[in-house]
Formats: structure tokens, C-alpha cells, sequence
């Protein structure tokens, strides 16, 4: 079923748990995520970034989603991650997104700012929420990362209106050895706004930090490398193991069961189970 974005987040807030947001380019892990939501009984998102969307097509992607959601029954909200552009947040309201994510965060603060009120002002006029990011995460393997500043944030926040904030505490989009998330900052954060926290590049990051970060204000957590991982292993195991196999799916039926179990794992880190 689909849900109320704001009223997801907002229970996850209240009850000290987090929202998994899973990302998405096809029909497999689609269904793989949402099999481990209802297995579970969490209530998950599910994200395309643009590079998913240029991959599957935009319409076909948020057709399958929306489809598969709709007869599922947890809630489900449809979310656009890491969208740098005004138009690909109007495309993605248009096709029924109930959720987007405008990212300026390479942009200098003042620049952020205004992109960031423009997407939410249309956000909100689709009845969506919109998150923005503050500092900014780099890739593993690279430091061009910029922790988030606590002085910045009450500025953001009351000039973009933003719902939700991701913040750069240490982890980065990928996956780097000895990843460490910086609780300390993340506790200045927290003391300085009541605005629900995201936590952006969680795999790789350990199930303590984890753990700590949703003590300290994460409610919504998003993983793109392990579900993409996982789906490769798989695929390759599966041909090592049986190299005559010609029938894709029943390959593809194996790498759904291993993403759902993956997926399953991290809704239970997170503390969501139940919650749907
Ligand atoms: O926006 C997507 C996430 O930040 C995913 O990060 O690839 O390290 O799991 P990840
Ligand atoms: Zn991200």
C-alpha cells in the first residue's frame, strides 16, 4: 500500500527506529525489497537515483514500483534520490513520486539553499516532502567529503523548509574499509534541530555506529551498494555452481532470495519490523 511519507517518518522519529530506503533500477530487486518488507511487516521506501532512471526509463521504473506497491501490503513511498536538477524533481512529482530528494550539496551553501527551497516549494504542492543535504558525502575512496557544519543547519532549515536532512557524518556512498561514523557530531546535530535525520552511504557502516546513529536522530537510512554487491555475488555463484544454466529465471529467482534476505537484515538493524 502506498503511505503517508510525512507519517512514516514522523513514527519512525517518535519510536526511535528508522525507515530503510532501499534503492532500486529494476524488477528484481523491486520485488526482492518489497518480499523483505512484508516479510518483516516494516514499512520501507524504495529510491531510484537519476543513474536507475536512465537506466530503466523513468515511467517503466515508476510504473513497476507504484504497481507492485500498491498490491503489497506495507506501506511503501516512492523516493527520488539524490535529484540535482528542478526538472527531474517536477518529472518524478508528476509521475506520482511521494517523496524526492534534491541534492545541491556540491553547490556553495548559498546556492544550496535556493535550489533546495525551489524543489521543496513544488514538492509540497504535490502534497510530497522533499529532503535536502547539508555538507557533503563523498565516495569511497576519495575524500572530497564536507562534514556537515551544526552552525549551518538552523539557517537551512528555516530557509528551505526542508522535511528531512541528510547530514555527512563520516560514512560515504560506497564501501571503505574501517568506515566510521562521527557520533559526537551527530549528537551536536541532534541538540540543534528537531528536523528527522538521514543517514546517507550506511553500507559498509558498522552495526554499532549504526545503532548509535538511530539513538542520536536517524530515522531514515539508505542502502544502494550492498543490494548491487549482493545482486552481482549472486549472479556469479549461482554460475559457478551451475554453469549449464540457461534459463535466466531461475538465476534471477536466487539473487531475489539472497537481496531479500540482505534487505531483511538490515529492516531488523534498523528496528523497523513490526512497524508496518
Ligand atoms: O543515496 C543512497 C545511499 O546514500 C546509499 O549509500 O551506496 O553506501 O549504500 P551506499
Ligand atoms: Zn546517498
Amino acid at each position: 500500500m502506498f503511505a503517508s511519507p510525512k507519517q512514516m517518518i514522523l513514527e519512525a522519529q517518535k519510536n526511535g527506529y528508522a525507515i530503510g530506503c532501499f534503492n532500486t533500477s529494476d524488477l528484481e530487486i523491486t520485488k526482492a525489497i518489497i518480499s523483505a518488507a512484508q516479510k518483516q511487516n516494516s514499512p520501507v521506501m524504495i529510491a531510484t537515483t537519476p543513474k536507475a532512471i536512465e537506466y530503466a526509463g523513468l515511467e517503466a521504473l515508476a510504473g513497476l514500483i507504484k504497481q507492485m506497491a500498491k498490491s503489497s501490503k506495507v506501506p511503501i513511498v516512492l523516493h527520488l534520490d539524490h535529484g540535482k536538477s528542478i526538472e527531474i524533481i517536477q518529472q518524478c512529482l508528476e509521475l506520482g513520486y511521494q517523496s524526492v530528494m534534491i541534492d545541491g550539496s556540491e553547490k556553495p551553501l548559498e546556492e544550496n539553499i535556493r535550489l533546495t527551497a525551489e524543489a521543496v516549494e513544488i514538492a509540497h504542492q504535490h502534497k510530497a516532502i522533499c529532503e535536502g543535504e547539508l555538507g557533503h558525502l563523498g565516495k569511497a575512496g576519495t575524500n572530497q567529503d564536507r562534514l556537515t557544519n551544526q552552525e549551518d543547519i538552523e539557517n537551512f532549515v528555516s530557509k528551505t523548509h526542508v522535511d528531512l536532512l541528510a547530514v555527512s557524518i563520516g560514512s560515504k556512498h560506497g564501501i571503505e574499509l574501517d568506515e566510521k561514523l562521527n557520533i559526537a557530531l551527530l549528537k551536536k546535530i541532534h541538540a540543534e534541530t528537531n528536523i528527522p535525520l538521514v543517514l546517507h552511504g550506511a553500507s559498509g557502516v558498522s552495526d554499532n555506529d549504526i545503532n548509535q546513529a538511530i539513538a542520536n536522530g536517524i530515522c531514515k537510512i539508505n542502502i544502494d551498494t550492498d543490494i548491487r554487491h549482493t545482486f552481482s555475488k549472486s549472479i556469479r555463484q549461482i554460475l559457478a555452481k551451475y554453469p549449464q544454466e540457461e534459463d535466466f529465471r531461475n538465476i534471477l529467482s536466487q539473487v531475489m532470495a539472497d537481496i531479500q534476505k540482505l534487505v531483511e537484515e538490515k529492516i531488523k538493524l534498523f528496528g523497523s519490523t513490526g512497524k508496518g
